[in-house]
């Protein structure tokens, strides 16, 4: 699976389909945000998040990972100078990804519906042992509710999935409930917003374990 022939198109699309509401989502727990101190972004696209984060954060480091290398290319080119020092870029799949580091902070944010199920069973357990205890895990993905066929949301995510299927070779074809994973690896959920009809949901965890 890669994101590099997306990439250069991968905002306009973002913002024609969905307006601001996947950066909204992306930045609704600003507090947490601004009191983190080191952040791991899985997946991270185009950067508009990293750029959010690095604007209202000025002391956190941030660690990337993020397999497509036009994507960091892209995330590379919205770092000021000033901000070089504190963004790590890893350019390689989070399957392969390996750190001594633990974060205080993941956020995972339209990453784990790239994944099948097998995939995200063995991914959520290894990026758990990354985060310290009382850490955090923001994430944000679409409600893909399968068992509401005659609700329009359930169609306009099955032709994201047909799009990207194509164009990136992913072998997901649903969103799966990233609670359920979190949750069987000590993970609490803190707090949620989700909006039923823009069907994305944010979460807030922490870690108890
Ligand atoms: C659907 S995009 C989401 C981008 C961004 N987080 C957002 O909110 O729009 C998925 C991102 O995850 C990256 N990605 C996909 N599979 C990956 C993997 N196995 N390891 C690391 N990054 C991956 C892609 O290159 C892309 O940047």
């Amino acid at each position: 699976m890669s994101f590099d022939h997306i990439a250069p198109i991968y905002n306009i699309g973002e913002n024609v389909f969905f307006g601001n509401r996947l950066n909204l989502a992306r930045t609704v727990f600003t507090d947490e945000l601004m009191n983190s101190r080191s952040v791991l972004l899985l997946g991270e696209g185009r950067g508009k998040f990293l750029q959010e984060l690095l604007a209202i954060n000025h002391c956190c480091s941030v660690t990337i990972v993020d397999s497509s290398t036009r994507m960091i290319r892209y995330q590379k080119s919205i770092v000021t100078k000033a901000n070089f020092d504190r963004v790590n870029f890893h350019c390689v799949s989070i399957e392969t990804f390996s750190t001594n580091q633990k974060f205080d902070l993941i956020c995972s944010f339209f990453f784990w519906d790239c994944f099948t199920v097998q995939q995200i069973n063995k991914l959520v357990p290894f990026c758990s042992t990354l985060l310290l205890t009382k850490g955090l895990w923001i994430n944000s993905d679409f409600i893909d509710l399968m068992n509401h066929r005659n609700d329009t949301n359930y169609f306009k995510i099955r032709l994201l999935y047909l799009f990207f299927h194509l164009t990136t070779g992913i072998r997901a074809w649903r969103v799966e409930p990233f609670k359920f994973f979190a949750e069987e690896n000590g993970l609490r959920l803190l707090k949620i917003d989700e909006t039923k009809k823009n069907f994305i949901s944010t979460e807030l965890y922490q870690k108890i374990i």
